[in-house]
């Protein structure tokens, strides 16, 4: 087996709403010593422990990337740990230090290591105010307003430059906001879809930071696993793009989705009180054209508002009633 057949990955911010998903998949794809799950400081849930190998690391401090890479012999790298939208904006300085010094330095590790792939997420936060708002294209005005949009897409561009100048397999997605029952988001602009689940499960009643008429695009994490990993998995040849895909599911206003979630818990409420997330949404896009994803990796979300509904609900209630939520 050469060292291109082999699969040996390392994934950041495994504790993360993202990472703890695709650890626990790729776990089950790849075997389970063969995914290196990492985080910085939190303790990793028991069934993420318990199924593989863990570590800290701080990918700010490029040693204790580099010690594991060697310990692991990793070949291919998720670089998931990031600071989302809101966080971002409280601590800017440590956005930019974990999400472009933090990623220069996994470039940099990748590159010297010789790594098969890396895959490093970008955002729908790298549009801006100026980018049209509906359907918006793959080619289009990149003006981000908060830290996190200028780390995406700075990440963007020198992901695509490490491919161009040194060959480096590296691909990665825009993700719109991610809804999902196993890890809660950590200061992101599209949190409130995770949290009025919760909230509608356990106590009825959710307070919205954003506008009832306020629309972003979102996606089921089912779909955001299998497309993350479908794009990784893809024929190289076929891609013409690298680290920007549009990547689209479903677009949805809050008031919507507490209109899906009160067909099943008709006695929930939500109400609006709009804080400085709220600028944040606007300056974001309300759908978003994947045609590129589509055509050069065959990317397809299964999942719509009321599948996603159904399925949260289930998943969280279930949960609650084993008093685990
Ligand atoms: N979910 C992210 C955020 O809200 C967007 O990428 O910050």
């Amino acid at each position: 087996m050469t060292k291109k057949d082999m699969k040996k990955i390392l994934v950041t911010g495994a504790v993360g709403q993202i990472g703890s998903e695709i650890t626990m998949e790729l776990r089950k794809r790849y075997g389970n010593d063969n995914v290196l799950a990492t985080g910085r400081k939190t303790k990793p849930r028991k069934t993420l422990r318990d199924s593989g190998p863990f570590e800290f690391i701080d990918i700010t401090k490029k040693e204790t990337v580099e010690k594991v890479i060697k310990e692991y012999d990793i070949d291919t790298i998720y670089n998931m740990a990031a600071i989302l939208s809101a966080v971002g904006e409280e601590r800017p300085i440590v956005c930019w230090n974990v999400n472009i010094n933090g990623m220069y330095n996994i470039l940099e590790l990748a590159h010297e290591y010789e790594m098969t792939r890396v895959f490093v997420p970008s955002s729908i936060a790298a549009f801006g105010p100026e980018t049209p708002r509906t359907n918006t294209p793959q080619e289009t005005v990149l003006k981000p307003k908060t830290m996190y949009g200028v780390t995406k897409v700075a990440g963007e561009l020198l992901g695509d430059y490490y491919f161009k100048r040194f060959g480096l397999d590296i691909r990665g997605v825009r993700y719109p906001g991610i809804v999902s029952s196993e890890t809660l988001p950590g200061g992101g602009t599209t949190d409130y879809a995770v949290e009025i689940f919760y909230e509608a499960i356990k106590n009825k009643k959710y307070t919205c930071f954003v506008k009832k008429d306020t629309v972003l695009p979102m996606m089921y994490m089912p779909d955001c696993i299998k497309g993350t990993i479908n794009l990784m998995e893809a024929d190289i040849s076929k891609l013409k793009h690298h680290c920007d895909f549009n990547m689209a599911s479903m677009s949805f206003s809050a008031g919507e989705l507490a209109a899906e979630i009160k067909k099943h818990i008709p006695e929930f409420k939500c109400i609006y009180k709009p804080d400085f997330r709220q600028a944040i949404a606007d300056t974001w896009p309300q759908s978003i054209d994947d045609s590129a994803a589509r055509k050069e990796w065959g990317w397809k979300p299964t999942y719509d508002l009321p599948s996603m509904t159904k399925d949260m609900l289930k998943k969280l209630g279930k949960r609650h009633k084993e008093g685990k939520l």
